[in-house]
């Protein structure tokens, strides 16, 4: 009796379980973030993170986070948090990424790493669990990497998922349940979903083609043929060219010199292109060969495809080629919906504000450049004026 009502308390408590927050990071506590992420020595040159809102923004302390501030270079700093592994449960994995710098080439994703990563030695060859968000290089990649590692190797989403490559903050969301269904989503909108097997080689195939299975030596695949009565005319080959029938020895024609003499050779006016015998469905026609399937031998169904044991850390361990991005609002939690309502508190209060704080900043930048432009054009006027004068006083 005991143990039933200590079970169902249990599962009472379960159901109304608190959402758990493995990591939650919205750098609110001033320089304190530097001893919370952790950077790493791998490489001595390593571009520096500056806490910052960025040059437009929804509230100036609010929409600080960390941001790129040397171009060309690596970025590699990692937080810890308590690890955990999300077995029988749903991962959500979300954060912040603005581009205000209007990027041409580099990362803006994040790394998910087991707990015993070295942080001072993190490199890109640090083994991950999930690599995710946004990555642009030049007009043609533009993609949002889902990568996930399994059995000690990585596999990208074959599915393209595009990322948005404008300079507003962007809320980036993975969502993986126990049940192996993935679902992506950018500004709390669904943008791709399925489930972890077909959406990654991550199993064998579930079928091969049947390797005792053979095409036919007499399968015809052969659709049209020659019409067998439209055979080529017995005196169709001609040559095309012949030698010029008016053509004649000159007189002086020396053969001692010259050698023997040839007449120049003219295109055969009786020349005939290729015979092209007329095509009739061919009537031992099989249709084409299709290789039979067999189950796959190898294949061996997987249930815990998305579980990863003592999740621990999350990694920026990127390359940026013109620096300025802004990382903020990171949420490693298993609640969907205290993510999308947290997405809401943070990125959805934001948007507005700094979109409107840019497009103030963009008017007012054109008014000035109108201003400037008016102001030449007065002086010029002035100085024709002035010129005018001294034209006029020389008459007189
Ligand atoms: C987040 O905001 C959207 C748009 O306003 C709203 O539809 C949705 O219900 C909100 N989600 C939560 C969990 O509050």
């Amino acid at each position: 009796m005991k143990v039933a009502i200590l079970l169902l308390a249990a599962l009472a408590a379960q159901s109304l379980a608190e959402p758990q927050i493995y990591l939650k990071e919205e750098f609110a506590d001033g320089d304190a973030w530097e001893s919370r992420w952790i950077e790493s020595k791998h490489r001595s040159d390593y571009g520096k993170f500056r806490l910052h809102a960025g040059s437009f923004y929804g509230d100036s302390e609010k929409d600080k986070g960390i941001q790129t501030s040397q171009d060309a270079k690596f970025y590699a700093r990692s937080i810890k948090f308590e690890q955990f592994n999300n077995e029988g449960q749903t991962l959500v994995i979300q954060f912040t990424v603005k581009h205000e710098q209007n990027i041409d080439c580099g990362g803006g994703y994040i790394k998910l790493f087991p707990s015993n990563l070295d942080q001072e030695d993190m490199s890109g060859k640090s083994p991950y669990y999930i690599m995710f968000g946004p990555d642009i290089c030049g007009p043609e990649t533009k993609k949002v990497h889902v990568i996930f590692s399994y059995k000690g190797e990585n596999h990208l989403i074959k599915k393209d998922i595009r990322c948005k490559d404008d300079e507003y903050t962007h809320l980036y969301t993975l969502i993986v349940h126990s049940d192996n269904k993935y679902e992506v989503k950018i500004d709390n909108k669904k943008v791709e979903s399925g489930t972890l097997e077909d959406d990654w080689d991550l199993l064998p195939p579930k079928t091969i083609k049947d390797p005792n299975a053979k095409k036919p030596e007499d399968w015809d695949d052969w659709e049209k043929i020659n019409e067998p009565n439209h055979a080529q005319p017995e005196d169709w080959d001609k040559p095309n060219t012949i030698p010029d029938p008016n053509a004649k020895k000159p007189d002086d024609w020396d053969d001692v010199i010259y050698g023997e003499w040839d007449p120049p050779m003219i295109q055969n006016p009786e020349y005939k292109d290729e015979w092209q015998s007329h095509q009739i469905n061919n009537p031992s026609f099989k249709g084409n060969w299709v290789h039979p399937e067999i189950d796959n031998p190898e294949y061996t169904p997987e249930i815990n495809m998305y579980r990863y044991d003592n999740i621990g850390v999350l990694g920026l361990d990127l390359w940026q080629v013109k620096s300025g991005t802004i990382f903020d609002n990171f949420l490693i939690t298993n609640d969907v919906k205290y993510a999308e309502e947290y997405g809401n508190q943070t990125w959805g209060i934001t948007e507005a504000g700094e979109r409107k704080m840019k497009e103030k900043q963009e008017k007012e930048k054109e008014q000035k450049e109108e201003r400037t432009e008016k102001e030449e054009e007065v002086e010029k006027v002035d100085k024709h004026e002035d010129g005018g004068m001294d034209t006029h006083k020389y008459e007189l």
